[in-house]
């Protein structure tokens, strides 16, 4: 009985300690193809915006869950380029990878192709940056492992997530600010109120 318990803490601790302070982007990197239907389309029998913002948010994620391994939500969605129209039937793309962690959060990019099934030519139509924050069950925020970039590419894009968040962080600061004056001018009513 007490090797049993002496066995079972060992296990438990084990768990802690091999929690990893560190990982790859390649073990973020994760994909997913859809295939465009009806239902994803507009009048003009192209993807919705709307629908390829979902794919990429999902796709985002998938990237933010193998780094962070707990829960996460979406801080932010940033930059994206929506290059060519995605058209019914196309088969979609979506890749993604960590391009940086901070404490609780980390940048991912997703890059995103229609390929023609007849022709099987396939265009880059979109691109984005998102931000997220890892979380645990009750929604208290986790420190994640710091990221490893190894290729020049990863390297430059690990770089550039940083003048990003400074970007970001500027951006949100300054729209803080727009809404304290405009609150201040308007007795107490917010812009939307
Ligand atoms: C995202 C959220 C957890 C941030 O919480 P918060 O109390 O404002 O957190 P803080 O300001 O202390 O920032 C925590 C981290 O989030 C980052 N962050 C917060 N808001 C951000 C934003 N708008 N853009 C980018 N990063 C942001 C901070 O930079 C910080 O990162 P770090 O720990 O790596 O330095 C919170 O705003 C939230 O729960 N939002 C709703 C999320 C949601 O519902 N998403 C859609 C469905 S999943």
């Amino acid at each position: 009985m007490r090797e049993h318990a002496r066995e079972w803490s060992k296990h438990e601790m084990s768990s802690t300690e091999t929690k990893p302070i560190a990982r790859t982007v390649a073990s973020t990197q994760s994909e997913m193809t859809e295939i465009i239907l009806p239902n994803d389309t507009n009048t003009l029998g192209n993807l919705l915006g709307g629908r390829l913002m979902h794919f990429i948010d999902l796709t985002g994620a998938m990237a933010a869950y193998r780094h962070s391994r707990t829960h996460v939500v979406t801080a932010a969605m940033d930059h994206i380029d929506f290059i060519q129209p995605v058209h019914l039937g196309d088969l979609l793309t979506l890749k993604s990878s960590v391009n940086r962690a901070f404490s609780t959060s980390m940048e991912v990019g997703v890059k995103v192709w229609a390929e023609n099934t007849q022709t099987g030519s396939a265009l880059h139509v979109a691109s984005a940056y998102l931000v997220f924050v890892a979380i645990d069950k009750n929604g208290r925020r986790q420190t994640v492992p710091q990221l490893i970039p190894e290729t020049p590419n990863e390297m430059r894009r690990y770089a550039d997530a940083l003048l990003r968040r400074e970007h970001r962080e500027a951006e949100s600061a300054r729209r803080k600010q727009e809404r304290h004056a405009y609150t201040e001018q308007n007795n107490g009513s917010t812009p939307n109120s």
